[in-house]
């Protein structure tokens, strides 16, 4: 069964066939980061107007890529939320355009749960069949740019919220520190590679603390990396402005204290549900040292830990079709009321 993916939630433009829910037959994601960079953060008004334009275009080369045509396209499956409506809308007026012009069914699809599925395709270089068989229940983490979420995954059409961020998503803390320290959008990348130079002991943000133990916070930790910046504290104490070794330092401390609450609810959240099996998806997963940490320091050695591969960290088309075909075979279908769904 071929199903058409349609990624449309934040700045990405993506279109993608994949086979069965599995082989990727197309990835294609274009994004409209380079107009939105001196912003400092996406503006939606940008985002939108430039993902109808391009939208068509990204449809031809999914096409192409796929060597196939529209008409063997089987079912459309499409991003319905979260994320920012006008950029939605443009995914969904596509959808249900192909969807009743061809005559072939569509699904709506929850982009924090495709963000799960990813985990579960396997790289298109990488001979294309899944890559690990997925073994329900297992226990979620979504750390994406906008959102920072537990999840427990009885079935993918049967997820419960277990804990989500009370503020700030994970990705976007690593976006504002970034912009703090005097970098570019998006901070997370830029934030990785400077804490790879760092050394974390230079100095300390404390632990992160919530009322409930598997939500998140991090306006804290961005504030007191703001406050040590502003006012030259710790370390810094005479320098006026801080050198490239201290944003470095600054970077380190910052990216390991969010990555120890990350590692200690997500664990926790396994202990708790007494799940062995935890899968990480969104745009921060494609964090090499969140990856090496989660691995380090599994607390107990039966617990597996599965990633998404790199390229389907961020968002992308890939994951929506994988889910949608899934959700398909399960019995879900909508209409042409089909609409987004924010939240
Ligand atoms: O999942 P995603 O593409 O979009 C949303 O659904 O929000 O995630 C984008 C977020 C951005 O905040 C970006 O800074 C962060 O993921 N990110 C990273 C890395 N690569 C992307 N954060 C930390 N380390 C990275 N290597
Ligand atoms: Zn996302």
């Amino acid at each position: 069964m071929l199903v058409l993916g349609i990624e449309t939630s934040c700045d990405e433009t993506a279109v993608s066939i994949v086979k069965d829910g599995k082989f990727i037959l197309s990835h294609i994601v274009s994004s409209s980061l380079k107009f939105h960079k001196k912003y400092g953060g996406v503006i939606p008004e940008i985002a939108s107007r430039i993902q109808l334009e391009i939208i068509g275009l990204v449809l031809d080369n999914a096409l192409r890529q796929a060597k196939v045509k529209l008409r063997d396209i089987h079912l459309i499956s499409v991003t319905q939320g979260p994320g920012l409506k006008g950029s939605l809308l443009v995914g969904i007026c596509l959808a249900k355009a192909l969807s009743y012009s061809l005559g072939i069914p569509l699904v709506g699809v929850n982009h924090l749960y495709a963000h799960l599925y990813a985990a579960f395709l396997k790289p298109q270089k990488q001979n294309a069949s899944i890559l690990h068989p997925v073994v329900f229940p297992f226990i979620g983490l979504v750390i994406s740019g906008g959102h920072t979420s537990l999840f427990y995954v009885k079935d993918f059409n049967a997820i419960k919220l277990l804990g989500e961020t009370l503020d700030d998503a994970c990705g976007e803390a690593f976006d504002k520190v970034a912009k703090i320290l005097g970098f570019g959008y998006p901070g997370g990348p830029l934030i990785e590679k400077l804490a790879k130079k760092g050394n974390p002991r230079k100095v300390s943000f404390g632990s992160i603390r919530t009322r409930k133990p598997l939500d998140f916070s991090f306006s804290g930790i961005k504030t007191a990396v703001l406050y040590t910046v502003n006012k030259n504290k710790c370390f810094l104490k005479t320098r006026k402005s801080l050198t490239i070794a201290d944003k470095k330092d600054i970077a380190a401390a910052f990216q390991e204290t969010v990555f120890n609450t990350l590692i200690q609810k997500a664990y926790s959240a396994c202990r708790m549900k007494q799940i062995d099996r935890l899968v990480i998806g969104g745009g921060v997963a494609a964090n090499n040292r969140l990856r090496e940490k989660f691995n380090q320091e599994k607390g107990h050695k039966d617990l597996k830990v599965y990633f998404a591969a790199k390229e389907f960290c961020t968002d992308n088309a890939a994951m929506v079709a994988g889910l949608g075909y899934i959700l398909f075979k399960k019995g879900l279908r909508d209409n042409l009321d089909l609409t987004v769904r924010i939240n």
